[in-house]
Parts: structure tokens; sequence; C-alpha cells
């Protein structure tokens, strides 16, 4: 039986996204960043099933998973294919716990199963991450379609034309800005605050957010405003610019989370310890090191290579760090 592996790395966004314009497509509200994190990966393993429905195993645990249910049958339809399949998946890394762990896992499903089918995504290879390969990805988890490629990477939000229509599926992908190598200095810690998986799904926080937060509309508009300053900090090697830029967008995002109604938190108090170590260390030390958190407790601390081990020995004595 015809086995593939295919693995992809989590990404952490500096400039977030956080809602979709159309729920089933998962087209975004606005264009983000990220940075792949290369040691937070997840192992996929495909094989074609002799059963009449999927297996599908996460860390060695039998799920039934409705997203990636519906991401199969995406997949089956849009490539005309009727198999079911075996999946097992890994993570190196605690899954829903605001790691990320759906960027990896469904970027990891969507290029195993191009490379099991040997699809040559517009006339490339499978393992070549690609447009159409990010197009898919998105389809299982929004901020996936960002982690078919390493370094920096934007997902534009793209435009629905005015006729919609099937066009706009795929106007809306993710491309590498930088390779890692531009900028080998830059640097992630995480800090953990919590392990345990979040209690209310990002698609559904997002919903909630759109819905009701009075917040909303005015932080998509500044956030795709950050977009060009982004880029410009990051080709410049700019920590300060980028570091500020990321702490606002994530401290904005989660003030539009807080204020839907009922009110949605993913911080934890262990959270706000660790984000108040971060700050006394840039202004108290002069550390250039700044926060960003998803959609989970976790706080990603951004700062250069030189500067990550004082980061590690402050954080150390108040939670676990993860530093690479
Ligand atoms: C806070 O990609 O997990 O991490 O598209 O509904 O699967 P779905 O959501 P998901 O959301 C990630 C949100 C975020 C910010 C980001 O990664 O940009």
């Amino acid at each position: 039986m015809k086995e593939v592996t295919a693995k992809a790395n989590a990404n952490i966004a500096l400039i977030k996204y956080w809602g979709k314009r159309d729920d089933s497509l998962f087209l975004p509200t606005k264009s983000s960043i990220s940075f792949t994190l290369p040691h937070l990966t997840t192992t996929t393993t495909i094989a074609i099933s002799d059963a009449p429905q999927d297996t599908i195993k996460i860390n060695e645990k039998l799920v039934q998973d409705e997203k990636i249910t519906r991401f199969l049958n995406l997949f089956r339809k849009k490539y005309c294919v009727s198999d079911t399949f075996v999946i097992n998946s890994k993570n190196s890394f605690p899954t829903a716990a605001g790691l990320a762990s759906s960027s990896s896992g469904f970027a990891a499903l969507a290029k195993g199963l191009c490379k099991l089918y040997d699809l040559a995504m517009a006339g490339r290879t499978p393992e070549a991450p690609t447009k159409e390969l990010s197009i898919l990805a998105r389809r299982g988890s929004g901020s996936a379609c960002r982690s078919v490629y390493d370094g920096f990477v934007i997902w534009h939000r793209g435009v629905t034309p005015p006729t919609g229509g099937t066009t706009q599926k795929t106007h809306s992908y993710a491309e590498q800005l930088f390779p890692p190598e531009h900028w080998p200095e830059f640097h992630i810690v995480i800090a953990l605050a919590d392990e345990s998986s979040k209690k209310v799904s990002s698609r559904i926080g997002m919903q909630k957010t759109i819905e009701t937060s009075p917040h909303y509309e005015k932080w998509v508009k500044r956030s795709e405003s950050r977009i060009p300053h982004m880029i410009d900090a990051i080709k410049h090697k700019d920590i300060d610019a980028v570091g500020t830029l990321a702490e606002r967008d994530c401290l904005e995002m989660h003030h539009c989370i807080q204020t839907s109604t009922p009110s949605i938190n993913y911080l934890r108090p262990k959270t706000r310890q660790i984000t108040d170590v971060v700050k006394k260390l840039r202004l108290e030390q002069k550390i250039p090191c700044y926060f960003t958190i998803d959609a989970g407790p976790n706080v990603k601390i951004i700062t250069l290579k030189e500067h990550a081990q004082t980061v590690v020995e402050e954080l150390k004595e108040i939670c676990s760090v993860l530093t690479f």
C-alpha cells in the first residue's frame, strides 16, 4: 500500500488573521503576516484505506474531527477522488494551545494528499510550496495557507470580484516574503502559560468577534494598514519596529475578542505575568523583546538570537519555556 509522509511547521502571526468574510471558503477579512517556526513540526503519514471511512490519529489517539473530515471531503470532491484514508499525524508540541497546531496540521495534510496522488500543482512538483497548495491548505484552516512556506510569509486577503463566483476562491493565498536566511538572528522564544486545549475554537471565536465586538471593524482597517510597515520592518531587520507592530496588533486583536458578547478570553493570569516580564526586560534592561499571543494563553516572544538566553533565564522562573 502506498504511504506518504509530509511535514509542515507551525507559524506565528506577526500581523494577525482574525475573521472570515466567507466562512466556507475561508476568505479572510484582512491580510496577515507570519513567521514559520522551524522546530514546531507536524509530521503526517497518509495511506489509502480499505475501510469505508477515514481513520484519523493525532498524537497516537483516534479522533473524529469535523474540520479534518470536511477538508478530506473537499479534497475528494476537488480532485475527483473516491478513496478513504488512514492518517497519522504527530505534533512536536502541545496541540490546540495557541501554538498554531492547525496551521502545521492542515499544511502537512494538504502536502501529503498532493504527494499521495502526485498532484503536480500547476505543473510543478507536489512537494514544492505553491500558490495552489497554499489555497488548498487554506480550506482546512486559514493560517495553514501560510505554513506551506518557510521564513516570513504574507497571506493576501484577496479581492472578491463583484460578480462573486468561483474565481474568488483562488484570490486569497500566501507567499513567502523573505526566506529564513534573510534574517537568521530573528528569534522566537515560547513561554507556556498553560498547555491544555483552548475552550473556544478560533473559528467560533472569530465569528463571535465579528458579530458582536464594537471594535472589530476599526481593528481590521488599522491592522491591514500595518502590512506595508511590517514588510518594511522585516526587510530592514528592524527588531523594534517588527516587535512594536506585532505587539500592538496582538493587543488590539485580543481587545476585540474580549469585548465580544459574551466575552471571550484566551489569556490566563500566567499570560499577564509573562508579558509583564517581557515589558520589564525591554524597559529596564533595554533588551529588544516583544510579545505576541494567538488564540490561546501561551506567549511568543520576538527577539534576537543574542538576547534569547537572557529572555529564557528570566521566564524560566515563572513558566516552562521553549527556545530553538
Ligand atoms: C489567532 O487558522 O486556527 O492564530 O481558519 O478558523 O481554522 P481557522 O482559524 P485559525 O486561526 C488562527 C488565528 C490566530 C492568528 C493567526 O494565526 O493569524
